[in-house]
């Protein structure tokens, strides 16, 4: 849409007016305002359409309020479908559109209490009432996702559209089905509403972003920049399966409109905006909890409280808000304020400082992970980001930098993504001054500190450069802490500094040695005890029983984390007989695509492998597929078919034990009791599980014998 030059000249022309003050004047006036409205409408592409905005949100206001400030100087240039003038867009050809039953508005922003006076000021002219009266604003957090406005119709979920271009909007009803806080029924009939128009923010856990980039970045696919990002992008994305993966949830912020079943609309059945939430967290819907995230303030003062105590404390909450919305409780007062094109003159925004900062980019290191991958972390000038010192930051692969043309000596915006991880948004090349030097990607494998220097290798379709055959053992030392770790084999206690120190002993050099410690002398070495020493041996014993998946995924085979594992695990008898796999048996499995099938294969041609996993086999540890790597539908054991409970305290063994010995025997093992509970089995003292399972009536109970017993039938 946008040629690269046309896109360096939109961004010099941002700065360009990002810097100045004055406004021009007459003929001049008129030809800024021509380039405002396109430098805008380039920026709203950014921003809706590519999901990947060039300015902060901070910078495009302030465009958008020069334009404004034009427009009201200059009112004989304005044109009528100036960017002020209407919502921006972000349609698509990609999916079907559908007309949302009220428009969909932006609001007026504000960044300091001085702007929340003058609003309430300027809202009381507006109402003719007198200063010293004070006005009731239902405040609550600004989710910074996706908006979403959610249609119902006799009660059923009709469909669901994104924003568009605030008129028509993209309909993504089949991925908004399985967004769990969007209720497919709602009793709206209750208030004798037949068609409804709820309206919300999608968002994306924190946490949950950090996950999906990790898992995206293992598979070498582009990362999202924050969690606004992901969720609109996994919000249009083709496979709702997928979607459903992501977690989102909806916020719901608003009841819209509400109709009959003539295509009248109705009034809203309630005096007050926080009412209407409140009922429609009764109907099932996730909103603003009162009086925490949604409180009704006295008064102009005890909001601006709220929104203060909130910016405080907006790294705890588990989703992204970048401000606080200040809306005038009462609908009869929202309906005589009335509206701008662009926005409700009834609420306001109080946008939280920018969580954006540069620095300057001093060098870039190159990291090696346990399978290979060589990880570029650029070193920083110290910068304090959102309560953080930050002094490097990860630049993930060659991509990235080339995406971005970094250069050391840059000056960079660092971001920080999700509030806990620090991103380079950007380098800023109009302040270069010529002696910023390129990155240059190593050949060779930049930690190993022997005489043998091993070429990297990038594989077409993969992001990484990777060593492909370590010999300075440093590689070995990431695999082996992996190996160990709790998304590994999971031994207990068996933690990095204690890899390190038997590595260092020389007893620890490929997976098998883990099998065959040394304990007798591990509890001559300084800081072992007798019990410390019994107390691994018997993790370590334990951990020889783990199921094949888990196997598998602790080998560091690039590509195969606990997903690819278990798909893998599921289809051989033991674990040698992915050795004998090639391309076309891969081919079976749809969700494996042919960079992982060689990432596997080549890790079982290696000899020196396989005999690592022969000496694991002798040394006891599982190699064979067994109930638990089957999916629930396959399986055979005593158990197979049935869903499992355990509550109350067990006597013979740990709550997470019993959960391996029933899917071991076939079980799925639930986390609450429903109609879907088949079986619970009661320790000392059940309680309220008991109570509901007996209630039920469908649910078998067992002691912990009689479960014992199934399993060993
Ligand atoms: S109320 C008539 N409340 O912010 C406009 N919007 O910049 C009513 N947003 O498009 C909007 N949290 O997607 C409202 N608590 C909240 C919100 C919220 C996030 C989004 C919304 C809107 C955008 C405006």
């Amino acid at each position: 849409m946008y040629t690269q030059e046309q896109e360096r000249y939109y961004y010099d022309l941002s700065r360009k007016f990002l810097e100045e003050k004055e406004l021009p004047k007459g003929a001049a006036a008129e030809e800024e305002m021509r380039e405002l409205e396109d430098l805008l409408r380039y920026h709203e592409w950014r921003y809706y359409v590519k999901d990947d905005p060039v300015i902060s949100d901070y910078e495009y206001d302030l465009l958008m309020k020069r334009l404004q400030a034009l427009e009201e100087a200059w009112p004989e240039y304005a044109s009528a479908d100036s960017p002020t003038q209407r919502v921006s867009s972000d349609l698509t050809e990609d999916f079907p559109t559908v007309e949302h039953l009220f428009p969909l508005l932006s609001l007026a922003n504000s960044y300091e209490a001085g702007d929340l006076r003058e609003f309430d000021a300027q809202v009381k002219r507006l109402l003719n009432l007198p200063e010293g009266e004070q006005i009731e604003y239902a405040v609550e957090p600004k989710f910074d996702g996706s908006s979403l406005g959610v249609a119902y119709e006799n009660d059923r979920l009709s469909w669901a559209a994104t924003r568009g271009d605030g008129i028509m909007g993209e309909e993504i009803t089949a991925n908004a089905r399985v967004i769990r806080s969007i209720p497919l029924k709602a009793a709206f009939s209750e208030k004798g509403i037949f068609r409804a128009e709820v309206r919300g923010e999608v968002l994306i856990r924190k946490d949950e972003f950090v996950k999906i980039n990790a898992e995206r970045e293992e598979l070498g696919e582009p990362l999202f920049a924050n969690p606004r990002n992901a969720a609109a992008g996994s919000l249009r994305m083709k496979d709702p399966k997928e979607v459903a993966r992501r977690r989102l949830v909806l916020i719901a912020y608003r009841l819209g409109y509400v109709g009959d079943e003539g295509g009248n609309a109705l009034p809203i059945p309630f005096e007050r905006h926080s009412e209407a939430t409140a009922w429609l967290s009764e109907l099932g819907f996730r909103t603003p909890r009162q009086p925490e995230e949604l409180k009704v303030c006295k008064g102009i003062e005890e909001a601006i409280a709220h929104c203060e105590a909130w910016e405080e404390k907006r790294d705890a909450y588990p989703f992204e808000i970048d401000g606080m919305v200040l809306k005038i409780n009462r609908y009869d007062l929202q309906e005589r304020c009335g509206y701008t094109a662009h926005h409700p003159r009834w609420a306001i925004a109080y946008k939280f400082k920018a969580r954006q900062a540069t620095t300057r980019l001093v060098a870039v290191e190159f990291q090696v992970g346990r399978t290979g991958v060589i990880t570029p972390v650029g070193k920083l000038e110290p910068v304090s980001l959102a309560g953080a010192t930050i002094s490097s930051v990860s630049l993930h692969n060659e991509d990235f930098i080339r995406e971005r043309d970094l250069r050391i000596g840059d000056k960079v915006l660092l971001e920080r993504a999700g509030d806990v991880i620090p991103y380079v948004v950007k380098a800023l090349t109009d302040v270069r001054d010529g002696s910023e030097k390129p990155i240059v990607y190593p050949e060779f494998c930049p930690v190993n500190d022997t005489d043998e220097p091993v070429r990297l290798v990038r594989r077409a379709g993969e992001a990484a450069w990777r060593c492909p055959a370590c010999v300075c053992g440093k590689q070995t030392l990431r695999k082996l802490v992996f190996f160990v770790s709790k998304d590994g084999m999971d031994i207990d206690g068996f933690g990095e500094a204690m890899v390190e120190r038997f590595y260092e002993q020389g007893w620890l050099r490929n997976f098998a040695d883990v099998y065959r410690l040394p304990y007798e002398e591990i509890e001559k070495l300084g800081g072992f005890g007798k019990k410390s020493v019994e107390n691994l041996r018997v993790a370590v014993e334990k951990s020889k029983n783990n199921p094949l998946h888990r196997l598998l995924q602790s080998l560091s085979i690039h590509q195969v984390g606990p997903k690819v594992a278990k798909l893998l695990a599921a289809r051989v008898k033991d674990v040698f007989e992915l050795a004998e796999w090639d391309e076309e048996r891969f081919k079976d499995i749809s969700e494996i695509g042919p960079i992982i099938a060689q990432n596997v294969m080549e890790f079982f041609r290696r000899e020196e492998n396989l005999r690592i996993l022969r000496e694991l086999q002798e040394l006891g540890v599982n190699v064979k597929r067994s109930e638990e790597d089957l999916p629930p539908a396959e399986r055979t054991g005593p158990l197979a078919g049935k869903t499992i409970l355990f509550t109350g305290a067990l006597q013979q063994m740990s709550r997470k034990e019993a959960k391996a010995l029933a899917e071991r025997a076939g079980a799925r093992v639930l986390s609450g009791v429903s109609s879907k509970l088949n079986v619970l089995v009661t320790g000392e003292k059940p309680g309220s599980k008991l109570r509901k399972a007996r209630e039920l009536g469908s649910v078998e109970i067992w002691t912990e014998k009689e479960f014992l017993d199934h399993i060993s039938s």
